[in-house]
C-alpha cells in the first residue's frame, strides 16, 4: 500500500505565501493526475475560503484529527475539482491552537490520523500551518516528511527564517529525525535591486536545500483565492500557473529520488 508524501508548509512570519503554495502547487498536482489531500491547520482559515468554503459551517477541521477524535475518510471534503479534497478550517481549530499543548502525547497524534488505510488514496497531503510556533505546528511536522519554508527576500522574512528552521531542528531532535526541510523564494520582484540582493545572501546559506523555482508577484494568484477556484483553472496560462507547475515538477522530481537526504 503505498502511503501519501505528507508536506508541511510553515514560515512563523504571515504573509510568505505558504496558504498560496499550498493551493497552487495542490491544483498543479492534481493536474498531473496526483490526488491531494489539503488540511487548512490556520485558525483564520485562510486556505478554507481560496477554495470557496466557509469556515464557520464546516462541520468537521483538522482539530478532530489532532485531538484523536476522528478519522481522514470520516472528515473529509470533496471539492467540485476531481482528485482534490480538503478538510477545511473551523472555529474549533481556535480552541485547539489554545489547549493543545496541555493534553500529554499530542505531538504525533496527526501523523498517526495520517497513517491509516484511509489516506492510501492520496499521493500527496499539503498541511498548511498557521503563523505561530505552537502545538499545531509541532503535531504537522511531526506529521510531515518535508517541511516547505516560503520566504520572501525581505530582511523581516529572512530574519524570521532562522527561528521558523529552529523549530524544524527541534522537531527533528524529538519526534520525527527524518524531517526534511526545502526553502522557497515566493513573491519575488525581478526588477528590485534589494530582492536580488537578499536572494543572493540566501542562495550564499541555504544553496542545496533551496526549490531553484522562484515564485513571482502575480496578481492572478490572489483573484484565485477571492473567487475560490484554483490557479489551474482560473489562470491557466498566468505565470504564476506555470511558476507553481514548474515547482510540481521539481517537487516531484524530489521525492522521487531513491534516498532522500535531511538537508
Ligand atoms: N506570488 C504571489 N503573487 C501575488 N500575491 C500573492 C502571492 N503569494 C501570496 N500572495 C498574496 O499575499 C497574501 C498573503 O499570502 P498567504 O498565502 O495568505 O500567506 P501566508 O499563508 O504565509 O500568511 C494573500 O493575499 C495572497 O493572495
Ligand atoms: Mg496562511
Amino acid at each position: 500500500m503505498a502511503m501519501p508524501y505528507v508536506i508541511a508548509l510553515w514560515h512563523q512570519k504571515g504573509g510568505v505565501s505558504k496558504t498560496t503554495t499550498a493551493l497552487a502547487l495542490a491544483a498543479c498536482l492534481v493536474e498531473k493526475a496526483h490526488p491531494t489531500l489539503l488540511l487548512d491547520l490556520d485558525p483564520q482559515g485562510n486556505l478554507t475560503t481560496g477554495l470557496g468554503l466557509n469556515p464557520a459551517e464546516a462541520r468537521h477541521s483538522p482539530a478532530d484529527l489532532l485531538l484523536g477524535n476522528d478519522t481522514v475518510s470520516r472528515v473529509v471534503c470533496a471539492t467540485p475539482w476531481p482528485g482534490l479534497d480538503i478538510i477545511p478550517s473551523n472555529p474549533d481549530m481556535v480552541t485547539v491552537s489554545r489547549w493543545l499543548h496541555v493534553r500529554e502525547g499530542y505531538e504525533p497524534v496527526l501523523r498517526h490520523a495520517l497513517s491509516r488505510p484511509d489516506v492510501a488514496g492520496y499521493d500527496f497531503v499539503f498541511l498548511d500551518c498557521p503563523p505561530m510556533l505552537g502545538p499545531i505546528t509541532i503535531a504537522a511536522l511531526t506529521a510531515a516528511q518535508l517541511v516547505i519554508v516560503p520566504t520572501q527576500c525581505e530582511y523581516f522574512s529572512v530574519q524570521t527564517l532562522g527561528s521558523s528552521l529552529k523549530l524544524v531542528q527541534l522537531v527533528r531532535g524529538r519526534t520525527n529525525p527524518g524531517l526534511a526541510y526545502r526553502v522557497l523564494v515566493t513573491l519575488f520582484d525581478l526588477r528590485g535591486a534589494l530582492h536580488s540582493r537578499v536572494l543572493a545572501q540566501l542562495q550564499q546559506h541555504f544553496a542545496p536545500a533551496m526549490f531553484q523555482t522562484i515564485i513571482g508577484v502575480d496578481s492572478k494568484l490572489r483573484e484565485s483565492q477571492l473567487v475560490g477556484t484554483p490557479i489551474t483553472l482560473h489562470a491557466p496560462h498566468s505565470r504564476g500557473t506555470q511558476q507553481y507547475r514548474q515547482l510540481a515538477e521539481e517537487l516531484c522530481a524530489y521525492v522521487q529520488r531513491p534516498v532522500l537526504q535531511t538537508a
